[in-house]
């Protein structure tokens, strides 16, 4: 479908739903409406949790509804608020006000209406919204003061600039990132503002944002921006700054490659450097995170670290909790967000919790954090995104800098998460005397990774069956969950990370001739207990294809095809043998005739429980 449609509108809402409530429909599409008349419109990314209740109320009223979505509920409920509204004169912004105090769950919206012609009306709450501004002429202020609805200001902020015309509002890429909501305005001798979910969806216009905060209503009318809150907390900040994002157009375009999975495979060589450029010293063996080191002496001081994420930021977790607990030599636990809210899990004001997420955004890390937080526990931020949710309500982070992923299947960001642990690890140990050595030797497996990633950009396999498993242990089992799950998730073909010692458990009762088997086996401490897992399953006829050291002439003889992999330090491997699994999943998935991008049902940010 083309979706290069010019308007003659100086204004546009336009928004791709990761369907929550309904099938993806016309009918289920956003916007969504208050009745036939388009009276009001809303489009919204979230969760509305309350809505079975407020749509019962609604239909009480007379309402009918179109569709099945939670949103459908919002543009009723302005309706109804607008209808039974005591003044006539009533703003806006004041109704998407009273509308908000209604809602339960996660939004970000944008409204526009037909009795508010030339206004549009932000808000958010737990779902991610930014304003980008931009002019050009210098503006008259780099901060918006926010206006309380209590407070004394009651004069707009008019941020002034000359009139540009701006057509094609609803172009291909707005819609094809995760931009969700998306508005672009321009008014007479205005600046022009766009609104998104994601810097990506805008950095094309401007890269000059404004993060908003939960509950910010910002209204754009007649040009000019005012952002104002309801009640004010002490702990308010009472104004929004512009933010320059160090985000350039050509980071998020496809250049020479088919898709951009495939671009940021083939960034690895560079992202990960990014991710420790300013950060070590190869000449002193020494590791500075600017971000946290101001916290070191608490962290040093902890009862436990805590490393929580989903999906592949998981994975990174899983993945480097060894190294961790050997350089910090306190206890990692590592957790599914999702699952440790489920479980309530205990946590003390001496805990300090990571949170790992590319896009600062996620719903479930979001919600581990807040959780956390009211515990008072200190929580420390990894992530991908300047200015994401998580990286702002963390008490300190690290930026992995790992540049714009795309993909809705994580590849860079996840061996820069990779890095980034390892890096804090080296950095609280530096003291420790009987780690100096292993301290080197990590340091200079980090300083020659970049050129390690060079030998695997020639990989293709050809698999094509319905299922695949992927195997190791110790070190290389975060590589197998990973690389399964980027196989599941591009290619729709089932796989699943096992570890090998549980092999004998169950798993091997899926061996045969047919089962494409994959095993990490890399020469480290559990070297000798994978050459048994070898041997049961080339002993069930299992044909495995190998990813093993270059040196290794053992596990060659039982190997149905090998992989040879650089040799670099026991923990800093996974970085290098998820590389051919990430290569694998996306020949899997081309070869499937498969959208790489943009997997069906998936999304790149999960902003949602
Ligand atoms: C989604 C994405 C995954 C990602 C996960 C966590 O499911 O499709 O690629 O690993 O969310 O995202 P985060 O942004 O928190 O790392």
């Amino acid at each position: 479908m083309d979706l290069k449609v010019e308007f003659e509108t100086h204004f546009g809402i336009a928004h791709t739903r990761w369907a929550t409530h309904g099938v993806p429909s016309a009918v289920n599409s956003h916007p969504q409406r208050s009745d036939k008349g388009n009276e009001f419109v809303v489009i919204h990314n979230g969760i509305i949790t309350n809505y079975k209740d407020l749509r019962k109320f609604l239909e009480s009223k007379g309402y009918e509804f179109e569709s099945e979505t939670d949103t459908e509920t919002i543009a009723k409920l302005i309706k109804y608020v607008f209808d039974n509204r005591e003044t006539e004169d009533i703003t806006f912004s004041t109704l998407v006000e009273r509308v908000i105090q209604q809602l339960e769950g996660a939004f970000a919206l944008v409204f526009k209406s037909i009795h508010y012609p030339g206004e549009a009306v932000a808000t958010r709450r737990g779902s991610p919204l930014l304003i980008g501004v931009r002019s050009k002429y210098k503006l008259s202020t780099e901060q918006i003061p926010i206006l309380y609805r209590t407070g004394i200001c009651n004069s707009f902020l008019h941020l002034l600039g000359t009139l540009e015309n701006v057509k094609n509002i609803c172009k291909t890429r707005m819609k094809r990132l995760d931009s969700s909501a998306c508005l672009h305005a321009v008014g007479d001798k205005a600046v022009e503002f766009f609104f998104a979910s994601d810097a990506s969806a805008i950095i094309e216009h401007t890269n000059r944002v404004i993060f908003l905060e939960d509950d910010d209503i910002a209204a754009v009318a007649d040009g000019k921006l005012s952002i104002h809150r309801v009640k004010r907390s002490a702990s308010d900040d009472p104004s929004r700054a512009i933010q320059t994002l160090q985000m350039e157009l050509q980071q998020i375009m496809k250049g020479n490659f088919s898709a951009f999975m495939q671009k940021e495979i083939f960034e690895q060589p560079e992202s990960v450097f990014n991710t420790m450029r300013g950060r070590v010293n190869f000449e002193t063996n020494t590791v500075l995170l600017g971000g946290l080191k101001d916290h070191l002496k608490e962290i040093r001081r902890c009862r436990r670290l805590i490393v929580i994420g989903c999906g592949t930021s998981y994975h990174a977790a899983v993945a480097t909790r060894q190294v961790l607990e050997e350089l910090t030599e306190l206890p990692v636990m590592v957790e599914l967000a999702s699952d440790f809210l489920d479980r309530n899990t205990p946590v003390f004001r001496d805990d300090v919790c990571f949170f790992i997420s590319q896009s600062g955004e996620t719903a479930d890390t979001l919600l581990a954090l807040r959780y956390c937080k009211d515990r008072r526990a200190l929580t420390v931020g990894v992530t991908n995104t300047v200015g994401s949710s998580i990286s702002r309500e963390t008490d300190c982070g690290v930026h992995i800098n790992a540049g714009p992923e795309i993909g809705v299947a994580s590849t860079k960001a996840y061996t820069s998460q990779f890095i980034s642990l390892v890096m804090f690890g080296l950095m609280m140990s530096e003291d420790r005397i009987s780690l100096q050595n292993r301290r080197q030797e990590i340091i200079r497996g980090l300083r020659s990774l970049p050129v390690f990633f060079f030998f695997f950009f020639c990989l293709c396999l050809h698999l094509q069956r319905q299922s695949l498993l992927v195997m190791g242990r110790g070190y290389n089992y975060a590589t197998c969950l990973e690389g399964a799950l980027k196989i599941k998730e591009i290619t729709y073909m089932h796989s699943e990370g096992i570890l090998a010692g549980e092999l004998k458990h169950g798993p091997l009762a899926l061996i045969d001739k047919q089962m494409p088997v994959i095993m990490v086996i890399m020469k480290d401490p559990c070297f000798a207990k994978c050459q048994n897992a070898l041997q049961q399953v080339t002993a069930r006829q299992g044909r495995p294809i190998i990813l093993c050291s270059k040196d290794d002439t053992e596990s060659s003889k039982f190997a149905y095809k090998m992989i040879e992999l650089p040799h670099t330090v026991d923990c800093l491997q996974g970085i290098l043998s998820v590389i051919p699994l990430q290569l694998l999943s996306f020949h899997l998935a081309v070869l499937r005739g498969y959208d790489v991008d943009f997997p069906r049902n998936l999304a790149k940010s999960v902003t949602v429980e």
